[in-house]
């Protein structure tokens, strides 16, 4: 997938020196990830010219974009070593997409998932080859964001967790292990934040503006709860929060606020 992850992580796969093909399905959706990529790539080089005297930023912009291909079929990735998938946040969708891509990838290929929620083994199992297989977890801005969760199923090969953490860490990351939890380290803290600002607001306890204003100026955070709601996208925190809520019912800190249930 090219979308608001998938453009991200090629482009920091190609920035970092490796050949990278991008697909989509859905042909809007590629070139949108293209152009994304082309902006970001220019945007990105640009102002380390801006900081580094000689840095030949179009040579450097040039250099990226030719290590990256563009497919609309699933059939340009056989070749590949490293699959990482970045699709709907479906399970249904996602097994029915690994039970497909195991029988076309080469058999050393490994894959990665890029889940924000979803439970990794299922997908593992799909694949028929849940020893190659393990999330690699980015957050949005990818091109931006420092951190990448790798994540362990129970039938992960040591040895694949290790190619997969080293590589994303050539691609500019620092990597935490996680094991397969629901939301991993970052989102299980994080997406019931959200939600909590969200019933906040909602109770009427503070304003949207000063909610967003208090955690920016009272706990550092670089973006207030509500804004990042927004930036991670209301849909993506209501399907995280009703997954989660369905699976783990007697869980406290999952709920669905109203308002988000309305979306
Ligand atoms: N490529 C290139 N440049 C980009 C870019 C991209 N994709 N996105 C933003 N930029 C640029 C901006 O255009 C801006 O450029 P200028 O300085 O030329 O204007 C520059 O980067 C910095 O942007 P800001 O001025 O907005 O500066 P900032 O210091 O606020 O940084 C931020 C932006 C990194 C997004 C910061 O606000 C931040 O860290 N916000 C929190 C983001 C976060 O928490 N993300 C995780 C969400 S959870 C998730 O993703 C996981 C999940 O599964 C749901």
């Amino acid at each position: 997938g090219l979308g608001l992850m998938g453009h991200g992580i090629a482009q920091i796969s190609a920035a970092a020196g490796f050949r990278t093909v991008g697909v989509d399905l859905n042909a809007d959706v590629l070139a949108n990830g293209q152009h994304a990529i082309e902006t970001s790539v220019a945007k990105l080089n640009a102002r380390k010219a801006s900081k580094q005297e000689g840095f030949d930023d179009k040579a450097a912009t040039e250099e990226t974009l030719a290590r990256l291909t563009y497919a609309s079929s699933v059939d340009a990735v056989a070749q590949c070593d490293l699959i990482v998938e970045a699709i709907v946040e479906d399970a249904a969708v996602k097994e029915k997409f690994y039970a497909d891509l195991g029988a076309r990838a080469k058999p050393e290929a490994i894959f990665a998932s890029n889940t924000s929620s979803l439970a990794v083994a299922p997908m593992a199992l799909a694949s028929k080859r849940p020893d190659r297989f393990v999330g690699l977890h980015y957050f949005n801005p990818v091109q931006l964001m420092k951190l990448c969760e790798v994540v362990a199923t129970p039938k992960a090969d040591d040895h694949v967790l290790e190619l997969v953490d080293g590589w994303a860490t050539l691609t500019g990351k620092v990597t935490v292990r996680c094991k397969d939890t629901p939301g991993f380290v970052v989102n299980r803290l994080l997406v019931p934040n959200l939600a909590a600002a969200i019933a906040m607001a909602e109770r009427g306890d503070a304003a949207i503006q000063d909610i967003d204003a208090a955690m920016c100026l009272g706990a550092g955070h670089p973006m207030g709860p509500l804004q990042l709601a927004d930036y991670v996208g209301l849909d993506t925190c209501l399907s995280i929060l009703a997954g989660w809520c369905d699976q783990y019912p007697t869980e406290p800190a999952f709920f669905v606020p109203p308002s988000l249930m309305a979306k």
